[in-house]
């Protein structure tokens, strides 16, 4: 079959993968966790996943109940790098919800008109209705990280949105809304492998894109822009919060716990829940 980008991510990984990653993904196989830092050495079985994924719908379900009563929105946006598993997650989020109340938003390029307006402009005609759960499948933050590393906008407009980003959740806060701010975190390692799959799987190929293929050449550009950004956008009113997701399914029932710790809903079963991972799943600080 015709690989896309006529299998440039394997050409990346023969020819020209740091060493030491091309090593990690060769000797440790399928199942191993890639990250030499990340505090689990296994994953998380998939039937302790299944349980307390089973759990944590019945939880979610109750929750989108609750904000249809009481009129709440809430907001969720997801960044990280290419493959650190945005998508997966905010599918998981939506499983047994009613689509009509729980949105996904993935824009793509900004439009010749878009360019034109004010950066934040055509995120907000997204936000949600009271009711809602929104999920931004990347965001505003485009500027910060990805508009950054390609050079598709200037510094000047960087630093314009780096001085607005406060005031703008702060105003989306204040106005009611409760945002939710998640940077999914992966190892290169980890990063190269799931390319590599995605390369080799018809059904994955439609998310790899010359962005990503670029983007490998650029992971400590990245790096640096990633580090930028949390230092200057975490605030007290719009918070980050990093999930270091080397492990999928660990991933996942951290996102859909923290999101449903916070909120408050009728029936709420606190038990159900179970206590957040605080060692993959926090503030900033956790990043690396
Ligand atoms: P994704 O990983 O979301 O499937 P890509 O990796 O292709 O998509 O692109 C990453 C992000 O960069 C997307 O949000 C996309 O809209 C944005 N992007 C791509 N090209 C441009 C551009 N020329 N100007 C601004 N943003 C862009
Ligand atoms: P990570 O924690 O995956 O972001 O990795 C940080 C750095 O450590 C990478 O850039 C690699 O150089 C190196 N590294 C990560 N995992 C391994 C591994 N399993 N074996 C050897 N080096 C690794
Ligand atoms: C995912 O794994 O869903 C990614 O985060 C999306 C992407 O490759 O950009």
């Amino acid at each position: 079959m015709q690989l896309p980008f006529n299998g440039a991510i394997s050409a990346y990984y023969e020819d020209a993968a740091p060493a030491e990653i091309r090593n990690a993904i060769r000797e440790h196989g399928k199942d191993k966790i890639l990250s030499r830092s990340y505090p689990h050495p296994e994953r998380m079985s998939r039937k302790s996943y299944n349980k307390e994924m089973a759990k944590l719908q019945v939880e979610l379900v109750k929750m989108q109940a609750g904000i249809k009563q009481s009129g709440d929105r809430v907001a969720v946006l997801f960044e990280g790098r290419d493959a650190s598993g945005k998508g997966g997650t905010i599918k998981r989020f939506r499983e047994n919800l009613n689509p009509r109340g729980a949105r996904v938003v993935a824009l793509s390029k900004p439009s010749e008109a878009e360019q034109t307006q004010w950066y934040f402009q055509r995120y907000i005609d997204h936000l949600p209705s009271g009711g809602e759960i929104t999920f931004f499948d990347r965001s505003w933050y485009n500027r910060a990280v990805v508009e950054n590393v390609f050079g598709f906008c200037s510094d000047d407009q960087r630093e314009r949105f780096f001085r607005q980003v406060d005031g703008f959740e702060r105003a989306l806060v204040d106005d009611g809304i409760k945002l939710f701010k998640f940077w999914l975190n992966v190892g290169r390692a980890e990063q190269l492998r799931r390319f590599l799959k995605r390369e080799e799987d018809p059904l994955k190929q439609w998310k790899l894109s010359p962005i990503d293929i670029k983007g490998l050449e650029r992971w400590d550009d990245y790096t640096t822009a990633i580090g930028e950004t949390f230092e200057r956008s975490h605030s007290e009113a719009a918070p980050w919060t990093v999930i270091r997701s080397e492990d999928k399914r660990r991933a996942r029932v951290s996102a859909v716990r923290h999101v449903l710790s916070a909120l408050d809903y009728e029936n709420k079963d606190i038990s159900a829940l179970g206590s957040v991972d605080t060692t993959i799943c926090g503030g900033p600080e956790i990043w690396d």
